[in-house]
């Protein structure tokens, strides 16, 4: 004890990267739990401006012991790269562990996603084309590889022939693409073990050692609460579980050794993909966030969709994962903006419904019921002291608290590290 996770509440992007570097300060562990190159955590700090896609936000602690858990899936060129440019930053990476369980995306698997997506035409999820969706069904499939296969040649060629036999077919005969040569994958496969053998491990035990001698470990979600494989907007979802739940599962960690269970929410909302999003702004106002808060992807560059908070779905993400506290970001893209709206319940088939509807299609037809309240004209851009908000931004976050049912102990009011309001020091 004691492990704190960081979960996003909506649709990704809320600012996990940033509160986790910033907690970090605190912690001996950070553990990135599920999903994989999809993710992209901004982290600035003195060190530079950075993107993480795998590599956990903790990296930039010296004393920080940092781990790509068993749950993640690992893109290895795409974390070659990532380790070059923090090395290029001067960033030591010796303390990185990679799971020798987490599996590894395939050429194959960034294929699949490219020409799946391009199968469902118009009902397309607007996937990161990272390889996310066919890696995880590998693994449930059973014929995934993991990064531990990397490093047994003669185990790594035994899969790779079998997989590929039946990849090949599905590419040739399905797609009508090129098959992959398994001589040119089986000789890459092992330069990227060779590339990254120095930090593979077999990281369960460690991660439950540090829990024993009261080690603090922030668990490091991604994606958001809202693109959960079971409990999110399916079938617009990804292929993960982004949930509280994602973190004792892909870690082996008993959820008993939990006890902060931390969701980040942004002040108002955005989605990058298809899918139902209730309280998006089609109008000159979402274009206006979009421009100020610069809301395109940190992974793929797309424009995000952006909408007012959407209370109902954050009280649902908050229900279900059993938020302790929350973490509210960007409160800062609103100032300026009067009048504010916060989405209370929606209006389904004309009727009033405050619970989070559980198809997809009836969130489509959901039409928002807004609370209206004054917004602010003093900035909170770089606030560091709750008593610096304005009354209106105060009372903003305090209907966001209420509406969660859980202690904003954390508002961000900046994209650096210290823009920070702490309200009540979350890993103690
Ligand atoms: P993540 O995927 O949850 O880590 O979030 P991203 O990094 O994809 O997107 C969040 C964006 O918001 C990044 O550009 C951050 O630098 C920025 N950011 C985080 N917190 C704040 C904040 O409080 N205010 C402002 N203006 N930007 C923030
Ligand atoms: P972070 O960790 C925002 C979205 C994609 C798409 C859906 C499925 O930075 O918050 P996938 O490639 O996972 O199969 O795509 O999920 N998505 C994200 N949106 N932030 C993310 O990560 C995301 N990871 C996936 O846009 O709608
Ligand atoms: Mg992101």
């Amino acid at each position: 004890m004691p492990a704190y996770g960081i979960v996003g509440a909506q649709w990704g992007d809320e600012g996990k990267g940033k509160i986790v570097d910033f907690l970090a300060e605190n912690a001996d562990m950070v553990v990135r739990y599920s999903g994989g190159s999809n993710a992209g955590h901004t982290v600035i700090n003195q060190m530079g401006e950075f993107a993480l896609h795998l590599v956990p936000s903790g990296i930039f602690h010296k004393t920080v012991d940092v781990v790509i858990g068993p749950g993640v899936v690992v893109d290895a060129p795409v974390l070659l790269k990532e380790l070059e440019g923090l090395h290029a930053n001067n960033v030591d990476t010796s303390r990185l562990l990679i799971s020798d369980h987490a599996h590894v995306v395939m050429p194959y698997h960034l294929m699949l996603d490219q020409l799946e997506e391009k199968e469902r035409g118009g009902s397309a999820i607007g996937t990161t084309g990272r390889g996310i969706g066919p890696a995880y069904v590998d693994k449930v499939a059973r014929v995934g590889i993991r990064v531990g296969d990397l490093l047994d040649p003669s185990y790594l060629s035994e899969r790779l022939e079998n997989v590929l036999r039946t990849k090949n077919k599905i590419l040739e005969k399905i797609y009508g693409a090129d098959p992959i040569q398994f001589e040119k994958l089986y000789k890459e496969a092992l330069e990227w073990g060779q590339a990254l053998q120095s930090y593979v491990a077999s990281v369960e035990q460690r991660i439950l050692d540090a829990l024993s001698v009261k080690s603090k470990i922030v668990l490091e979600g991604a994606q958001g609460a809202m693109l959960d494989l079971d409990h999110g907007t399916y079938p617009y979802v990804t292929s993960s579980s982004v949930s509280i739940g994602g973190a004792c599962t892909g870690l082996g960690i008993p959820p008993s050794q939990i006890i902060g269970i931390i969701g980040v929410y942004k002040a108002y909302s955005s989605r990058v993909g298809a899918g139902p999003m209730a309280t998006e702004l089609n109008d000159s106002m979402g274009h206006e966030i979009r421009e100020k808060a610069w809301e395109y992807g940190t992974t793929t560059g797309r424009p995000r969709r952006v909408g007012w908070f959407d209370g109902v779905a954050a009280k649902y993400s908050s229900t279900i994962n059993g938020f302790t506290s929350a973490v509210l970001t960007r409160l800062d893209v609103l100032d300026g903006i009067d009048p504010v709206k916060i989405c209370v319940a929606y209006e389904i088939d004309g009727k009033r419904v405050e619970n989070f509807p559980s198809q997809s299609k009836h969130l489509s037809s959901a039409v928002p019921i807004w609370e209206e309240m004054s917004g602010w004209s003093k900035p909170t851009a770089g606030a560091t002291n709750l008593a610096d908000l304005p009354n209106e931004a105060k009372a903003y976050v305090e209907r966001i608290q209420k509406i969660i049912g859980c202690p904003i102990d954390i508002i961000s009011t900046g994209p650096k590290r210290d823009e920070s309001i702490i309200v009540r020091s979350l890993v103690e």
